[in-house]
C-alpha cells in the first residue's frame, strides 16, 4: 500500500519537474572548492580514530578487568560523602560525557563548565587549568573535592574493602585485596581503574574525517560530497580565522592553553586564575608524574611537568578545548557562558582585543564575519560531530 502510494507521488513529482522544464532541475554540484595549503592543513587533522596507546604511568591502562572495575566506580554515587554524586552525575554519555549545565553541581555548585570525556586519553594536561598531568591523577580530584564527591582516601579504601564485589574486582586487577592500612594507595589504584575505563571513551568518525581521508587518497569525487557550506567554513577555519593555529591536529587542539577573550570573573571581586592556579596545583600535587605513583617514570616522563613556568601570561588562560562532538556538549567555554556554536563564532567575529590580557593573543582579531560566513563556520564545526 505505502510503496504504491509513494511511487505514485514520485511519479507525479517527476511529471511536474518535466513539465517545468529541465532548466529548473539543478542537482547539487559535488566539487572540492579548497586548494593547496588548505588541503595540506586538513590532512594534518587526521586520521581518525587514533591508534590506542597504553598510558605507561598507569600499569592497568588497557586492561579489560580494570576497565570493568573502573566503569562500576564511575557510575557509583555511594562512593560520595552524601551518597548522591558519582562521576556520571557531571559526565553523562547522552550529553557527550559533559552535563549540559553552564556550570556543574555536585554536593555544591562549581564555577566551571563540565568537560566532555571523549578522547580524553589523548590529552597532555587535564582540567581546564591543566592542574594534573595524567588521566588517573585527574580522576582523584573530583573524589576529594568538597564541592564534587567530598570523600576521603580512608572512606574509599574502606568502601572497597567492605563491598564483596568491589573487593573481588580490586583483587583481580591488582593481585591483592584493598589494603585499608594504606588508603592513599588504594585510592590511587581506584583512580587508575577509572582512568582505564575513560580511555575507552572514543568518539566516532565524522563527515570531516571522510572528507579528510578522501583528500588524502586523492579521491576528489568522494571529497566533493562534503557539503559546500562546511567547505566554505573550512576555508575560514584554516585560513583568515587562524583557528587551526590553536585548534590543530586530529583532536583539534594543540593541547596547550590560551586566552580566547572570555571573562574570568567568577563573581564580583573573585577571578578564575585559570592556568596560573593550575600550574601551582600541578607542582604541589603528590600525584603528578614526578611522584611515587607514576608506574613507569622512564616511559612516562615528568619532563614537561618540570618545565612549566609560572609566567604572568598564564593568568586567565584556559585549556584549548578539542572540537569533536561539540553538537552534544553545549553550552561552551570554561564558564559555559556561550549557549550555541553560533554564539561562539559570533564571539570570535566580534572579539574585544582590549579584553585579551597580558601579552595578548595577537593571533585573535575581530574577524567581522558576514552572516553567510558565520553560518558556514558553524556548518564546518558541526561536521566535526558524528550526529
Ligand atoms: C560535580 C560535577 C563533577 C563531578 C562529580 C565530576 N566531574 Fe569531572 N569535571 C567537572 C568539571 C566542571 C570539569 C571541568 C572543570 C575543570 O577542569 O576544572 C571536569 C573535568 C574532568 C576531566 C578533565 C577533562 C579534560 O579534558 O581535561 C576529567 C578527566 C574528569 N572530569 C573526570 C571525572 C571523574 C573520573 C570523576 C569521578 C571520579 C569526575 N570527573 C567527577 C565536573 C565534575
Ligand atoms: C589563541 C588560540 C585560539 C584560537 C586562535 C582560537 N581558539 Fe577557540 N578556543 C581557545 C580557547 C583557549 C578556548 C577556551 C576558552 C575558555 O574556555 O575560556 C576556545 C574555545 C573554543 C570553542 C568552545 C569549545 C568548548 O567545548 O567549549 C570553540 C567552538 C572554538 N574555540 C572555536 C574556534 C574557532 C571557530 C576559531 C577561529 C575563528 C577559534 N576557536 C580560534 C583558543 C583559541
Amino acid at each position: 500500500m505505502m510503496v504504491t502510494r509513494r511511487n505514485s507521488i514520485c511519479f507525479v513529482f517527476a511529471a511536474i519537474l518535466m513539465w517545468l522544464g529541465p532548466g529548473l532541475i539543478t542537482l547539487p554540484v559535488a566539487q572540492v572548492i579548497l586548494t593547496g595549503d588548505k588541503i595540506k592543513a586538513i590532512k594534518r587533522h587526521g586520521p581518525w580514530p587514533p591508534v590506542f596507546e597504553e598510558d605507561p604511568s598507569n600499569r592497568v591502562s588497557g586492561s579489560a578487568l580494570a576497565v570493568e572495575f573502573g566503569r562500576k566506580l564511575f557510575l557509583d554515587p555511594s562512593l560520595s560523602r552524601d551518597g548522591d554524586v558519582a562521576c556520571v552525575t557531571c559526565h553523562l554519555p547522552e550529553k557527550g560525557w559533559s552535563d549540559g549545565q553552564e556550570t556543574s553541581k555536585g554536593i555544591s555548585q562549581l564555577d566551571r563548565n563540565s568537560q566532555s570525556l571523549y578522547n580524553v586519553r589523548n590529552n597532555r594536561w587535564y582540567g581546564l587549568d591543566g592542574r594534573t598531568d595524567s588521566l588517573w591523577a585527574h580522576s582523584i580530584g573530583p573524589m576529594l573535592d568538597e564541592r564534587e564527591m567530598g570523600t576521603s582516601p580512608e572512606a574509599i579504601a574502606s568502601a572497597l574493602a567492605q563491598d564483596a564485589e568491589y573487593s573481588r574486582m580490586y583483587e583481580q586487577v591488582y593481585g591483592e585485596p584493598p589494603d585499608v592500612s594504606d588508603p592513599q594507595a588504594v585510592m590511587v589504584n581506584a583512580a587508575k581503574a577509572i582512568a582505564a575505563f575513560q580511555e575507552t571513551i572514543v568518539s566516532w568518525r565524522t563527515p570531516f574525517d571522510d572528507f579528510r581521508d578522501a583528500l588524502a587518497n586523492g579521491d576528489m569525487e568522494a571529497a566533493g560530497t562534503y557539503p559546500q557550506d562546511a567547505q566554505r567554513g573550512a576555508r575560514i577555519f584554516f585560513g583568515k580565522g587562524n583557528c587551526s593555529l590553536c585548534h590543530s591536529g586530529p583532536m583539534f587542539t594543540n593541547g596547550e592553553f590560551a586566552d580566547a577573550g572570555m571573562g574570568y570573573f567568577v563573581r564580583p571581586g573573585e577571578v578564575d586564575t585559570g592556568r596560573h592556579g593550575g600550574i601551582e596545583k600541578l607542582r604541589a600535587s603528590p600525584f603528578n608524574l614526578s611522584g611515587k605513583f607514576n608506574d613507569n617514570p622512564e616511559q612516562a616522563s615528568d619532563w614537561a611537568t618540570r618545565q612549566v613556568a609560572l609566567h604572568p601570561k598564564t593568568f586567565g588562560e584556559f585549556k584549548i578545548p578539542p572540537l569533536r562532538e561539540l553538537t552534544q556538549t553545549a553550552p561552551y567555554m570554561h564558564d559555559g557562558s556561550l549557549a550555541t556554536l553560533e554564539d561562539v563564532v559570533r564571539h570570535y567575529s566580534e572579539i574585544d582585543e582590549e579584553r585579551l590580557h597580558a601579552d595578548g593573543e595577537n593571533i585573535l582579531r575581530p574577524l567581522k564575519l558576514s552572516e553567510q560566513e558565520i553560518a558556514d563556520l558553524v556548518a564546518f564545526l558541526e561536521s566535526l560531530s558524528s550526529f
